[in-house]
């Protein structure tokens, strides 16, 4: 394959000259990344693993893959001919994606070798703690029930167990003591996105709040990689899960200092351009790494109503080398809406009601399935303050009902 490494001028879509870009995951944040990407004038191409996903949507092509099967994988590649690659999962071949990345037949944003980290806790977990020297929880890894129970003895409790393959708290429990080992391993067994047999066990770390830290690697005036911070994002997880993110989450200046630094240190290690979603854990000026998503993050959707450019605007921009802003536009806050029905082709009542609530907006990500815990859109707000933004994000996003159609 002849491919450039970076995209240079940006062509005309369906043309020879088309400045192309494959989006591996196409769910809510890749329907954004591909939005902007439209925007500017990109041929998208958008991959799943089930027809109609929402990036599917509004991209140029839709193609549906096992994203886990390499060589399903490379051929799609080799057929489409992208200019960049862009990872929006975890759950993907990143095996091969380095491969084809060496062989200098692709260029992974922002490395294969991210995708490769990130996709597996002990991967990250060990660059930060082990290679950074970043503060986090203490960790064990084990891959058997024995192993399990000698290392959360050996963590103490309260622990919290989770797959090392696992993402939006799927598999993850928080255990209180040996009584609950068992049933914290059959939970990660099950799960898991790939039953790899290991989990981590990471001491539970009794925080003041914690943050997504959105960092973004561009292009600066000297044609180098600069690095910029958005505003940090609080948000409040259930079940490992995110239910509520706002901006700005106020921070002592030494917590953020801390965090900034953090930030820095990782982002850098794993190189390339585009967003990093830093999660990170806060009490008083301490503050632990926790875990960093190479892509734009579920929490950071808040940035749709708050920065002058969405984290998905800056992610589209960074990647083509493109300048971008980081800057607040005003406070605000996201909550999400469930899809509370199993059901595919279900509707939603209310969208009005919840349109007259004051500076809110709303966004319905257009899966073609529900599921009673399946995120199926946000309210967004703005307000004067975070915690009128709250309030209105929330009441927005509970006047939305899914119902039958
Ligand atoms: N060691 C820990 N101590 C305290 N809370 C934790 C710990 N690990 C995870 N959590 C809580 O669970 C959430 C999800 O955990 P995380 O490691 O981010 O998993 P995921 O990859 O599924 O997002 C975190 O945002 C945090 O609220
Ligand atoms: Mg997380």
């Amino acid at each position: 394959m002849n491919i450039p490494r970076t995209p240079g001028n940006i062509g005309t879509p369906l043309s020879p000259s088309a400045t192309r870009v494959m989006l591996l995951g196409s769910g809510e944040l890749g329907k954004e990344v591909i939005i902007s990407l439209q925007r500017l004038g990109i041929e998208v191409i958008a991959v799943d693993r089930y027809p109609d996903a929402p990036g599917h949507q509004v991209a140029h092509r839709a193609h549906v893959i096992d994203m886990t099967d390499g060589d399903a994988l490379a051929a799609l590649i080799e057929r489409e001919r992208p200019h960049l690659v862009v990872p929006e999962i975890e759950a993907i071949a990143t095996a091969k994606l380095a491969e084809l990345e060496d062989a200098g037949a692709i260029t992974c944003i922002p490395t294969a070798r991210a995708a490769l980290l990130t996709m597996n806790r002990e991967g990250i977990r060990r660059l930060a703690a082990e290679e950074l020297g970043l503060a986090t929880s203490p960790y064990r890894f084990a891959s058997s029930l024995e192993e399990l129970r000698q290392a959360c003895a050996e963590i103490g409790f309260p622990c919290v167990v989770k797959p090392v393959m696992s993402s939006s708290g799927k598999g993850q429990s928080k255990l209180d003591g040996a009584g609950d080992v068992e049933a914290a391993w059959h939970h990660a067994a099950a799960g898991g996105r790939v039953d790899a047999g290991r989990v981590i066990v990471e001491g539970f770390i009794d925080f003041d709040y914690e943050i997504t830290l959105l960092t973004v690697r561009a292009t600066g005036a000297g044609g180098q990689v600069e690095t910029q911070f958005c505003a940090p994002i609080g948000h409040k997880q259930v079940q490992g899960d995110y239910v509520e993110s706002w901006q700005p989450q106020p921070m002592t200046a030494g917590a953020l200092a801390n965090a900034k630094e953090i930030a820095q240190k990782v982002t850098a290690n794993l190189g390339g351009r585009g967003v990093f979603g830093v999660e990170l854990f806060v009490k008083g000026d301490m503050v632990w790494f926790s875990e960093v998503s190479p892509r734009p993050h579920d929490t950071g959707m808040v940035t749709m109503a708050t920065q002058v450019q969405s984290e998905f605007e800056l992610h589209a921009k960074a990647i083509l080398g493109l300048p971008v802003n980081v800057a607040l536009r005003a406070p605000g806050a996201s909550a999400v809406i469930y899809g509370q029905l199993d059901q595919a082709g279900i509707a939603f009542e209310g969208v009005a009601e919840a349109l007259r609530v004051p500076e809110s907006d709303i966004r319905l990500f257009g899966k073609p399935e529900s599921f009673a815990r399946r995120r199926m859109g946000v309210a967004l707000a703005t307000a004067g303050d975070v915690d009128t933004a709250r309030a209105r994000a929330l009441e927005a996003a509970s006047k939305v009902k899914p119902v039958s159609a």
